[in-house]
């Protein structure tokens, strides 16, 4: 078989591997195309994926992160945003920040702001040094890793913890329970999670956890981040309840993991394919920033985001009715000739390349993303510090020009399963 526009997106092992043609056979058919097998419409266009992001008013984020979960309800007529606002959520279980619309997600996003001052990402930022700087000089001198699970994964959960202030006795056990979980949008379960939505254990395992943290907290306040959390307001002044104050605490946790692991993992890859890029990263490292925004354009790790509209409507000339599913595919629009140069070409410094869609756009752009660009920058910063050079291994992946890696079997996280690296 190979790739077409009817391929599907949500569960097609061919599309894993290359996501990237399956887009451009749709982009054939116009910058947003109706699934043949599915009621699902896919933005491939880089405007129109940014008008759909920017519409707050004709699409709401409900159907995130599980877009072919049924509905609570009957859709009824051209207008269903009273049926939205007044429905029940999709997966209970799943009902965070991403899935609010309006001003129950301003006011829940309000929340997350005692994390993101600068006196906090700058403590967070020497925690992410040091860390970053043992494990680089531990793993260049032992020769190899398995960058994914030995390096990536780890490193950002620790510096997620550390943000948030987790107790360092419980960092393992979150550790674990993520790693045992399955990826978010596994493409396994995308048919049985339209029959019957699932929890996620690892979501509930770090909800009774950072339960009691911030109960704790509220009983009795410390100079401490996970205080400030517990005690942060909503915009009215208003304190939370902790069910929600735990939820947003909790959920950073969870979105800023397989992302920002993967992305490193991307990342990695891309520069032991280009040696080039790595050799004239390691003669100026003052270009890691734009190395990153470039990847991100790229090679991003989410692969898609989604809404579903709220009444009729268009997107350019496209007709969506009231109730459509909607994906916006991140990294279709961060290739789309009609925006991007050579799309498919990695340029460093391209101009105005921090527009690109990788970390979304609009109200519920990432929260995450100075975190994560910081994150990734330091890594490489230290591997390239440590390292005289690094690349694949041949025996895993078989040699240059024809390497073979595997992907997480995710329609949202597009990663690298695991990465053998030789230094
Ligand atoms: C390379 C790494 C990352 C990528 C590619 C990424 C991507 C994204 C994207 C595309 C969205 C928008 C979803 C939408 O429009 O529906 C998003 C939202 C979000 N991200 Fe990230 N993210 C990354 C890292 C992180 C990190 C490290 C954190 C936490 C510290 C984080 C926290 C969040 C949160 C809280 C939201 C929800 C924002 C909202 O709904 O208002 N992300 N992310």
């Amino acid at each position: 078989m190979t790739i077409t526009a009817r391929s599907d997106f949500f569960n097609d092992r061919e599309v894993l591997l290359d996501p990237y043609t399956y887009f451009e056979k749709l982009r054939e058919q116009g910058p947003v195309f109706r699934m043949e097998n599915r009621d699902v419409v896919i933005v491939t266009g880089f405007a129109e994926g940014v008008s759909v992001l920017l519409n707050h008013a004709d699409y709401s984020s409900i159907i995130n992160p599980e877009p072919l979960a049924p509905l609570t309800f009957t859709p009824e007529g051209d207008d269903i945003s009273e049926q939205i606002a007044a429905a029940k959520p999709v997966n209970p279980a799943l009902e965070l920040l991403v899935t609010y619309d309006g001003d129950r997600h301003t006011a829940a996003r309000h929340l997350l702001n005692p994390l993101f001052v600068p006196s906090r990402l700058k403590a967070n930022k020497d925690f992410m040094a040091r860390y970053a700087d043992d494990m680089a000089k531990e793993v260049v001198a032992k020769g190899s890793c398995e960058l994914i699970n030995e390096v990536a994964t780890p490193y950002v959960t620790m510096v997620i913890a550390d943000l948030l202030g987790v107790p360092e006795q419980d960092r393992q056990k979150f550790r674990e329970v993520i790693d045992a979980g399955p990826p978010p949008g596994n493409m396994d379960t995308a048919d049985q999670d339209q029959q019957a939505p699932k929890g996620s254990a690892a979501l509930t395992f770090m909800m009774s956890y950072f339960y009691q943290y911030l109960t704790d907290r509220r009983a009795n306040p410390r100079e401490d981040v996970m205080t400030e959390l517990a005690l942060a307001r909503y915009p009215d002044g208003s304190l939370p309840e902790i069910g929600e104050a735990v939820k947003s605490a909790m959920f950073l946790f969870a979105a800023g993991q397989d992302t920002s692991a993967k992305l490193l993992g991307n990342a990695f890859r891309f520069l032991c394919e280009r040696q080039d890029i790595q050799q004239q990263l390691r003669e100026d490292r003052a270009l890691i920033p734009d190395f990153i925004e470039e990847m991100m354009r790229l090679e991003g790790s989410t692969k898609a985001t989604f809404r579903l509209s709220k009444r009729r409507t268009k997107i350019g000339d496209f007709e969506i009715p009231a109730g459509q599913r909607v994906v916006v595919a991140l990294p279709a629009g961060n290739r789309d000739p009609r925006r991007w140069d050579d799309p498919h070409e990695f340029r460093l410094g391209r101009p105005r390349i921090k527009e690109h869609i990788g970390f979304g756009r609009g109200a519920h752009t990432c929260a995450g993303a100075p975190l994560a660009r910081v994150e990734v920058a330091v890594l490489i910063d230290r591997f390239l510090e440590h390292s005289r050079s690094f690349d694949l291994s041949d025996a895993h992946h078989g040699p240059r020009g024809s390497r073979r890696v595997d992907y997480e079997a995710s329609y949202i996280i597009r990663g690298i399963e695991r990465l053998f690296v030789e230094f």
